[in-house]
């Protein structure tokens, strides 16, 4: 992705940050409404998840003009994710709760650039996620 793409998922990111617990509690809303399935494999209160979430994908995002020390981060969440039983088919639900809550959350400022803008950083995230999980761990 070039620099302008970094810049406008940076920016529409950074409006997101200021309302991330309602942000995150539509992306959870949707993701169990998607697959009710998944529900089972998070705590009854997720209140740390969304915490948690919200400040993972702001180190991604924030991340993206410095890949030699994001892709490591991300290798490892996605061998963690491994363990929790995430699937790579988890990975198609995550990813439409996820931009169906940036284009809720951001409404007019939504756009089909940032469509196609966050359909690839999400794609980045997914596979070097999915890529670790499957890969022996490094030593
Ligand atoms: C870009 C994609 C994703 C990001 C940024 C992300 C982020 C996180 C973070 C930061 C945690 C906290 C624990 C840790 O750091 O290891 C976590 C836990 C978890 N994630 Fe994800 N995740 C993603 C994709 C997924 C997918 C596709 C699923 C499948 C349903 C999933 C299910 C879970 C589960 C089950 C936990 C553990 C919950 C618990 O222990 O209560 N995540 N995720």
């Amino acid at each position: 992705m070039d620099s302008h793409a970094i810049e406008r998922v940076q920016a529409s990111w950074e409006v997101v940050v200021p309302i991330a617990d309602t942000a995150a509690t539509l992306f959870y809303n949707r993701l169990f409404e998607l697959d009710p399935a998944l529900r089972g494999m998070f705590s009854d209160d997720l209140t740390e998840q969304k915490a948690k979430l919200m400040q993972m994908i702001t180190v991604a995002v924030r991340g993206l003009d410095n890949l030699d020390t994001l892709v490591p981060a991300v290798q490892a969440l996605g061998r963690r994710h491994g363990g929790y039983g995430v699937t790579d088919a988890h990975y198609d639900t995550v990813g439409a709760a996820l931009l169906w809550t940036l284009a809720t959350g951001l409404g007019d400022a939504w756009s089909d650039q940032l469509q196609e803008d966050w359909t690839t950083v999400y794609g980045l995230l997914a596979t070097t996620m999915k890529d670790a999980a499957k890969a022996p761990s490094p030593a």
